[in-house]
């Protein structure tokens, strides 16, 4: 067979364990033929792509990012989008499509295989808020990186006496937030799935400094929002996908917090760092097993599918179950945080 590969939306720690994991196995076990495209549908719809080999594929299992590149381009925005795909695929002999991406790449995987074209998807997101999956490769870097972060602000922000307000990402979903204020100590955590009363907050800085504690951290995913407010974002702009740009509201937060307590306060907005750099090993090995179990569901002609871990287990399901509804965070996560505030 001859498969082409494509990574698409926000890059992510393990997207090349994938790659090499279905290009390896692809090739050795099955004798198939790869083809990657660049940057996503993007790469689709302009026909731009390189031959995977064994080769191609050698030495990138430690690698952040993607080596296709990444786009969050919509073929169903584009006119003749989904012609321009078939066209691809015809140009290129390909008999099937691996797309990996998070919900609105494997969207667009979703309807493509409605209108027939054979298709096997592999989640992807250091959100982690895909339903279908029990984890995402990429959410346990991120966590990492954000927990590390937060341990440097904390050594900081007891020198200071200061409440350091720390931003993580995670769209809709308080997975990363939950996780990283879990392993970093932090002393309040704001989800989306919890909106926020500021007062409650502020006064519980106050009660932690009564005792004696000078600083605090708050780690704030992106999304958060409060009980009587709106999302907050510093940008206007849309994505293909309809999707706002998030990321401000350390900012509000910090000044809201210095003005009610009259605390000193320092934000921090972790950002892209977040979803750079070198996989942790975890994200490498879900990653490969990922992509291992996508090139035996594409070899078997299971197609509609897409890979996901259930409990210890990789298993496939219906790209449909995966697209429902957003993945939130488990309340009992968020109680076990909880736990440890203030
Ligand atoms: O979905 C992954 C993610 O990193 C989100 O956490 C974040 O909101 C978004 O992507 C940022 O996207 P971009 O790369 O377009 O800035």
């Amino acid at each position: 067979m001859r498969i082409g590969i494509l990574t698409g939306g926000g890059d992510c720690p393990g997207l090349n364990a994938v790659i090499r994991g279905i290009v390896r196995k692809g090739i050795n076990q099955y004798g198939h033929e790869f083809v990657g495209f660049r940057h996503g549908w993007a790469g689709v719809l302009k026909n731009e792509a390189v031959e995977l080999t064994n080769a191609a594929t050698r030495g990138i299992l430690h690698r952040g990012g993607t080596i296709l590149g990444s786009s969050r381009t919509n073929p169903y925005k584009v006119e003749g989008g989904v012609d321009l795909v078939r066209e691809a695929m015809r140009e290129r002999g390909l008999n099937a499509l691996i797309p990996i991406g998070g919900e609105d790449t494997l969207g667009v995987a979703r309807k493509l295989v409605d209108e027939g074209i054979p298709v096997v998807g592999v989640p992807k997101t250091i959100d982690n808020d895909l339903a279908g999956t029990d984890f995402t490769f990429g959410f346990q870097t991120a966590v990492q990186i954000a927990t590390d972060a937060i341990d440097r602000l904390h050594t900081t922000a007891e020198s200071h006496n200061r409440v350091i307000v720390v931003e993580v990402m995670g769209r809709h979903a308080g997975w990363i937030a939950a996780y990283s204020g879990l392993a970093g100590g932090a002393d309040v955590v704001l989800v989306p799935e919890r909106p926020f009363d500021i007062d409650e907050v502020c006064e519980r800085l106050r009660r932690r400094h009564a005792l004696g504690r000078n600083f605090s951290i708050v780690v704030v995913a992106e999304g958060a929002t409060p009980k009587d407010g709106t999302l907050h974002s510093e940008f206007e702009a849309k994505d293909a996908f309809g999707h706002v740009r998030l990321g401000g509201i350390a900012i509000e937060l910090e000044r809201e917090i210095e003005q009610r307590t009259g605390f000193e306060a320092r934000m921090t907005i972790l950002g892209h760092v977040q979803r750079g750099g070198t996989p942790c090993a975890y994200d490498r090995v879900l990653g490969s097993r990922f992509g291992v179990e996508a090139i035996d569901a594409v070899s078997e002609g299971d197609y509609g599918k897409m890979v996901a871990l259930r409990g210890t287990e990789i298993v496939r399901v219906p790209l449909s179950e995966a697209l429902a509804e957003p993945k939130l965070l488990a309340p009992k996560v968020f109680e076990t945080a909880e736990v440890f505030f203030g």
